[in-house]
């Protein structure tokens, strides 16, 4: 490493403590740590995701820095603080809870800040991109996650801080999160790298049921088997677990998670009216289409079944349909 990615991560390092000690024993940091004991965060927790109190002032964080010898350059290009019109660094994070973002080794590299309830600006602002914060390429927790994820063989993919920090408090320990709904290239292979099947458990409401197609189709394509859970609209992982508890979240949507070619039918249907004959006959075909991809040949047989059941076409027509889009294929 240079030494100037040094001195960012050194940076990164002093606030981690200072924002986890405000929130700890300071009265800067009661607003955060009331915060966060309403939504059911543990001592232990706090300790083990580090997570602190920037607090509401407007240059806390640079005079903090400036005092302990970084240059205003340097801390501009750590993504901590923001330079303003008078050419002068202010602080980015200001009022949030931290949490401290940390790469495949464990070392912070950036900071998701959520503002309390009730404030205005965005709720979550996180660290500038740079050299040091690259969020299409890290994995929320990917580092305390890892040894489950082997051990478990799998990985369960989530959006956010709060859903993979409530999941691990609550025991489910092989969480990351991509930090928002988009899932990279460079996110999706370093999972098939680890494991073999990845379950995605994004946000129940639309945003996430789409994000959710196109992680799947990513995961798919770099190698992993994916299993999609179901969240009812109004659910995140973290509200799920707050409301039924870690063993419900197991039972109920862990394991009742859709395999890739279940949640896909399902997917599709949002899109089709099956009442019109029109659109069943274009959602049948669809499925097949898609059905013709599936390697398993068991698995062909099982989703026929299914449509031959739903809509009371013959076996026979529909094996012969997908036999067509198999040949058709490249
Ligand atoms: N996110 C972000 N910037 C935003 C909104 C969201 O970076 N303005 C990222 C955060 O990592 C957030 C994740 O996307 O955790 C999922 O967003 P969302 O579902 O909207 O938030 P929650 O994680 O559910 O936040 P909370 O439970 O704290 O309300
Ligand atoms: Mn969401
Ligand atoms: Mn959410
Ligand atoms: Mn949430
Ligand atoms: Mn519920």
């Amino acid at each position: 490493l240079s030494e100037e990615t040094e001195q960012m991560l050194s940076a990164y390092e002093w606030l981690t403590k200072l924002y986890h000690h405000l929130i700890k024993y300071q009265k800067d940091g009661k607003d955060g740590l009331e915060y966060l004991k309403s939504r059911g965060i543990t001592k232990e927790t706090l300790e083990e995701f580090q997570i602190g109190y920037a607090p509401n002032k407007r240059d806390f964080t640079a005079t903090f820095l400036t005092q302990k010898g970084y240059s205003k350059p340097m801390l501009l290009k750590t993504g901590i603080v923001a330079g303003n019109d008078n050419n002068e660094v202010i602080d980015r994070f200001r009022g949030r809870v931290i949490f401290p973002i940390r790469n495949a080794l464990g070392r912070t590299v950036g900071f998701g800040g959520r503002a309390l309830d009730g404030d205005s600006g965005p709720k979550y602002l996180n660290s500038s991109e740079g050299e040091l914060f690259q969020k299409s390429k890290l994995l929320y927790n990917f580092d305390l996650a890892k040894r489950h994820i082997r051990k478990e063989n799998e990985a369960i993919l989530m959006e956010g801080y709060m859903d993979v920090i409530s999941a691990y408090q609550a025991g489910v320990k092989n969480v990351v999160a991509t930090m928002g709904t988009a899932l990279t290239e460079t996110q999706a292979k370093l999972l098939n790298r680890y494991v073999d099947t990845v379950i995605v458990c994004f946000d129940g409401d639309s945003a996430g049921i789409e994000a959710r197609y196109k992680a799947a189709l990513l995961l798919r394509s770099v190698g992993c088997e994916v299993r999609l859970a179901n969240l009812d609209a109004k659910e995140d992982p973290d509200s799920y677990i707050r409301e039924h508890g870690g063993e419900a979240f197991k039972e109920k949507v862990l394991r009742t998670s859709d395999s890739y070619m279940s949640f896909f039918m399902r997917y599709q249907r949002r899109h089709f009216n099956l009442q019109l004959e029109s659109e069943r006959i274009e959602y049948i075909e669809r499925v097949l289409k898609e059905l013709s991809l599936i390697e398993s040949a068991l698995e062909r047989e099982y989703y026929i079944q299914e449509l031959h059941k739903e809509f009371d076409l013959s076996v026979e027509t529909l094996m012969s349909q997908l036999a067509q889009y198999q040949k058709s294929l490249p």
